[in-house]
């Protein structure tokens, strides 16, 4: 449950070495039966990444291995408490789909992003090359599907749609706002890349553990506002933080052009410093390290951050409206600190 102050009582460990991260869920009947969900997802995962030629599952298992939140599969676990049947086979298999296919999403953002550093270590991009990261992510999508038969042709379709939706807001991103408005183009493109597969994470926990319709549509709308949150967060993160917080490298939006929210608005503002970026900051930044620096510099001397953090804060008023259908109880506490989690990684 939120505590109110921004707070949260969400502990969360991620071991470097990849074993699975521990939730709190302030109810310990929760608690249990949502990390032993999490352990049966981690060991989907590992058992399916490691099937195929030793060349190909030291690929796949490079990132797994490498540590992440596990997000995705917790939200889908805590949505799986709202049916007769939580945590079962197919919620696990659920989580697990969702998982890999945002690990899949991973490899081949870095292959665009060109980003180096993931997850604190080498990017599967600059550990091997580009071609080896997107084959990798291939077969991932490959061992999703797999699991993914066993769900059934309602899943198989829901799912198609998700992944549709996501490849197209990561092609928006790619292709630009153009004339249009770039708050809004930016919006479209975090609903896409980001918050449809937070929102079937939700949905298909739900759906998969018998939970009445109506409550798996509260979860999918929940996980789009909260998926939209998430990312902003993210690329907060990634003009303002230091990579041991990320495992990311500061600044790879900037180095390739894409100007996420706070830049935006760091872009509109009237300050000097507003009038400075908007001559500096027309174009990628490459490899110009100093450049890079300056850039970072003026930023945090406009309101980006802090207008960025006013939509964060709305995002999240409009996520926790979507509960008010939904019983009250632990399990809706919990998706309460969830979204509070998601907002904490800013502090
Ligand atoms: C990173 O997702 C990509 C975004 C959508 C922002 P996560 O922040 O969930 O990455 P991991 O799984 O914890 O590494
Ligand atoms: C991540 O977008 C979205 C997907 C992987 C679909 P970003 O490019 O913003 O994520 P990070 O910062 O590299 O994790
Ligand atoms: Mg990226
Ligand atoms: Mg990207």
């Amino acid at each position: 449950m939120s505590n109110g102050n921004g707070t949260s009582p969400i502990t969360q460990v991620t071991a470097a070495d990849g074993t699975v991260p521990h939730i709190e869920l302030g109810d310990a009947q929760l608690t249990s039966a949502v990390n032993s969900g999490l352990q049966k997802v981690e060991n989907l995962l590992r058992s399916e990444l490691q099937q195929g030629e030793d060349f190909v599952t030291e690929k796949v298992l490079h990132l797994a291995k490498a540590g992440g939140k596990r997000f995705r599969p917790m939200f889908a676990l805590i949505a799986s408490q709202y049916g007769s049947e939580p945590g079962s086979d197919n919620v696990v298999r659920a989580a697990t789909i969702v998982e890999m296919t945002h690990l899949a999403t991973l490899y081949h953002d870095d292959v665009m992003d060109e980003a180096d550093m993931r997850r604190g270590v080498d990017s599967a991009n600059a550990r091997w090359d580009n071609s080896i990261a997107i084959l990798a992510g291939d077969i991932l999508l490959a061992n999703v599907s797999r699991i993914m038969a066993q769900l059934g042709t309602d899943t198989v379709l829901h799912f198609a749609e998700t992944f549709h939706d996501l490849v197209t807001g990561q092609m928006r991103e790619t292709i630009g706002a153009r004339d249009g408005d770039k708050v809004e183009h930016y919006m479209a493109v975090i609903k896409e890349k980001t918050g449809v597969l937070i929102a079937s994470a939700g949905y298909l926990g739900a759906l998969h553990a018998g939970a009445p319709k109506p409550v798996c549509e509260a979860l999918h709308a929940f996980g789009y506002d909260i998926g939209m949150v998430f990312q902003i967060v993210d690329d907060i993160i990634d003009i303002f933080s230091d990579p041991k917080q990320s495992g990311k490298n500061p600044g790879t939006d900037l180095r390739e052009g894409v100007f996420t929210l706070p830049v935006l608005y760091a872009l509109a503002d009237t300050s000097a410093a507003g009038a400075e970026l908007r001559e500096k900051l027309t174009g990628p930044i490459g490899d110009n390290d100093e450049l890079l620096v300056e850039v970072l510099g003026l930023i945090e001397k406009t309101d980006g951050r802090e207008r960025a953090l006013a939509d964060v804060n709305r995002l999240l008023e409009h996520a926790n409206a979507q509960l008010d259908s939904l019983p009250e109880g632990p399990h809706t506490d919990a998706l309460r600190t969830l979204a509070a989690m998601t907002v904490a990684r800013v502090g």
